[in-house]
């Protein structure tokens, strides 16, 4: 059985824990420095199984050492946003955050594929890189596929069909500079901007960039996580099914989309290994201008904490 290590035992951790378990893709381990917590949601998880009806293995503790052999290590880690927040408002404390948990990974699990969530994720991703001893193709962070989910649910929504006869596109930073892509959207097969008016689809742009900050004010104290852990289990399903389906993921870009020395949102073919490959969309001028000009933005986030 795969071994998927959740570090960070908060609402996304937990619930990604309960998705994996239920899929039976793998053995789960739960960390946190809260121990308790950590413990307390793996003795809950454990308590279902009887009423389940089936079998799967969940262990928890603080103790770093418990993440020994994992084949993916999934990083939620750090604070989560309080209403009036920008994911950008954490970036200091959950780079420190980053920091020692990519070096528990180096120390206990240096082989495993890494996911980072903690926000604001595209600059988490950069910086746990830096500290994380491994190429980009095995660390990367989960945003845009949740992104493009949201999208897909404000679609299916306005016209009242399924969210699985669309295939939403959203590019760049996860965060308010992101790009849905209406051009690049199919609903069976074809364009969105065939379908819907420009207002319309504006609007539903407009919906889904504000969307978790909407959810973290109705929550009023906490942010999303049914969304966020079906994301991530979309990832670890594809790297380890082998699945070889193209997934948005922040990934350290070397020129592709002209851009360099930044972690963003792009699609990627996942599978075994990590990314196998980060796929190039044909953009406008402006769409490319649009991406370029937030991968600036998250570099000088990244900047601020290299500066501390
Ligand atoms: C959100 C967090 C996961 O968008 O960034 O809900």
């Amino acid at each position: 059985m795969a071994r998927i290590s959740i570090i960070g035992a908060g609402n996304v951790g937990g619930m990604a824990a309960l998705r994996i378990l239920g899929e039976k893709i793998a053995d789960v381990v739960l960390v946190d420095t809260a121990e308790n917590l950590a413990l307390a949601k793996a003795c809950d998880l454990q308590d279902a199984r009887g009423a389940l009806g089936f079998d799967y293995s969940i262990s928890a503790g603080s103790d770093f050492s418990l993440i020994s052999g994992s084949d993916i290590v999934i990083i939620t880690a750090g604070l989560a946003r309080k209403p009036g927040m920008k994911r950008e408002d954490l970036l200091n404390k959950n780079a420190e955050i980053i920091e020692s948990v990519a070096k528990e990974i180096n120390k206990y699990a240096d082989k495993a594929i890494c996911i980072v969530v903690s926000n604001p994720v595209d600059v988490m991703t950069r910086y746990f890189l830096s500290v994380f001893n491994a190429d980009r193709f095995r660390a990367f962070g989960m945003g845009m596929n949740l992104d493009a989910s949201r999208f897909a649910n404000l679609i299916a929504k306005k016209l009242k069909i399924s969210p699985n006869k669309i295939k939403a596109v959203v590019l760049g930073a996860h965060g308010e500079n992101m790009l849905p892509l209406p051009r690049l959207t199919l609903v069976e097969g074809k364009p969105l901007t065939s379908l819907l008016s420009k207002d319309e689809i504006e609007e539903l742009v407009k919906q889904t960039v504000s969307r978790g900050a909407y959810i973290v004010n109705l929550y009023a104290c906490g942010s999303a996580y049914f969304a966020p852990s079906a994301a991530l289990l979309a990832m670890a399903r594809a790297i380890l099914n082998n699945s070889q389906e193209t997934i948005g993921a922040s990934v350290y870009l070397n020129g592709e989309y002209g851009i360099r020395d930044v972690c963003i949102g792009v699609p990627v073919i996942l599978g075994s290994g990590g990314i196998k490959e980060i796929v190039n969309l044909q953009l406008t001028k402006d769409e490319l201008y649009t991406l370029q000009t937030s991968a600036d933005s998250l570099k000088s986030n990244f900047n601020l904490i290299a500066c501390n």
